[in-house]
């Protein structure tokens, strides 16, 4: 087979092509990367030794460039766009640009050159916060931040594209992701790389909200199950049970690392912060499903990562768009620092 993998030095993006290409060592692998600030070189550079992969730095909204990579492959696996919650509130020009435009340029190549399978990666974030039960597949999509907003934007689309031309489309919406490589502005690694250089964690108002995780090889299978096992136009649940509020888990890995509660700084709350996100998977359990990576046991092999690790992430914060965001981020930076 040939996949085209968008987002493949990304977070999820990278885990997934190297699953992929241990599990089906016979496809080849194209991999389109705009290679943006939480795209990885190193990565990218591991995956360039390859036989069976090709490496494309380019942007999805390029229409000449997605017209050609897509007529290559067979079936793609979308996971570029612009990730991060706080980042979107800051500015959702890129969001806008990257999740809607580049998902619709795909989308619409991909349907000229009859791709057979397009598969997309959303995020349980389109479903806004639910106080109380877990979200099913059929609920109606209430995004609160620009990013959530933009991914249900290319869900839409990808469901249009379904319904008006029969193109092949299959939607994920997983909730959310943690292990090794996570781009040190998302909360995990936030917290470990933080405590890691002796600082104090930043935590959201008062900590109560609450998210569910998975980890993200899980996360890989299941993609690679739906994939498999789905039905066309259909869209799968991506969840793990395992639900958590923030201030349980700061205290979690300030544990692991032997650090007091003290080292929890307050600081102001995300404007518009969801409270919680849940998910019902049985749909996924259905084609027959089950995390294997238990979240304890996981995180505790992250924070190991991240211990062992330090010349990746502390590269990425010296460098000067990371500090620059930090400092906008957390204007309180110097009054937490211990
Ligand atoms: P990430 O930010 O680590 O990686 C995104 C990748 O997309 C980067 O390599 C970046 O260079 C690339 N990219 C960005 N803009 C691009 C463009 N215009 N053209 C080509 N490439 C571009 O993100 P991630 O956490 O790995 O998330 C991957 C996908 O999974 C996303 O679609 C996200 O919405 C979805 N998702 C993530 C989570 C999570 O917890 N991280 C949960 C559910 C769904
Ligand atoms: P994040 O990793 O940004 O994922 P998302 O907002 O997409 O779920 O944040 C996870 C939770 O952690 C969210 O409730 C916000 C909170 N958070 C903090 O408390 N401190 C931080 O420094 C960050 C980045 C997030």
């Amino acid at each position: 087979m040939k996949i085209l993998i968008t987002g493949g030095a990304g977070f999820i993006g990278s885990h997934f092509t190297r699953y992929w290409l241990q599990k089906y060592p016979k496809d080849s692998i194209t991999i389109l990367d705009l290679l943006d600030y939480a795209g990885n070189k190193d990565i990218l550079d591991e995956f360039k030794k390859h036989r069976n992969v090709t490496v494309i730095k380019g942007d999805i909204c390029n229409k000449k460039l997605v017209q050609t990579v897509t007529k290559n492959c067979d079936t793609l696996f979308h996971l570029a766009a612009q990730t991060h919650v706080d980042r979107s509130i800051h500015s959702s020009d890129p969001f806008i640009q990257t999740n809607i435009v580049g998902t619709q340029n795909l989308l619409e190549s991909s349907r000229i050159n009859h791709v057979k399978k397009f598969v997309y990666i959303s995020t349980d974030e389109v479903y806004g916060s639910i106080q109380n039960g877990k979200f099913v597949e059929t609920d109606s999509l209430h995004p609160s931040s620009p990013y959530s907003a933009s991914k249900a934007g290319g869900d839409l689309l990808c469901l249009a594209y379904w319904h008006t031309y029969k193109f092949p489309v299959i939607i994920t919406r997983c909730c959310n992701n943690f292990g090794p490589h996570q781009f040190p502005e998302k909360v995990i690694p936030v917290f470990i790389t933080h405590l890691l250089e002796g600082k104090k964690i930043p935590l959201y108002g008062n900590g109560k909200n609450v998210r569910e995780w998975i980890y993200v090889l899980d996360h890989c299978r299941a993609i690679d199950l739906v994939f498999q096992k789905g039905k066309l136009g259909e869209i799968y649940n991506i969840g793990s049970g395992t639900e958590l509020n923030n201030l349980d888990l700061a205290k979690l890995i300030l544990k692991n690392l032997d650090f007091p509660t003290r080292f929890i700084q307050q600081v102001t709350d995300r404007p518009g912060h969801d409270l919680r996100y849940a998910l019902n998977s049985s749909k996924l359990r259905k084609l027959g499903f089950q995390p294997k990576h238990t979240f304890t046991e996981y995180m505790h092999e992250t924070i190991r990562w991240y211990k062992e690790n330090t010349a990746w992430w502390k590269q990425i914060k010296d460098t000067s768009p990371y500090k620059k965001y930090f400092k906008k981020q957390y204007p309180g930076l110097t009054r937490i620092l211990r």
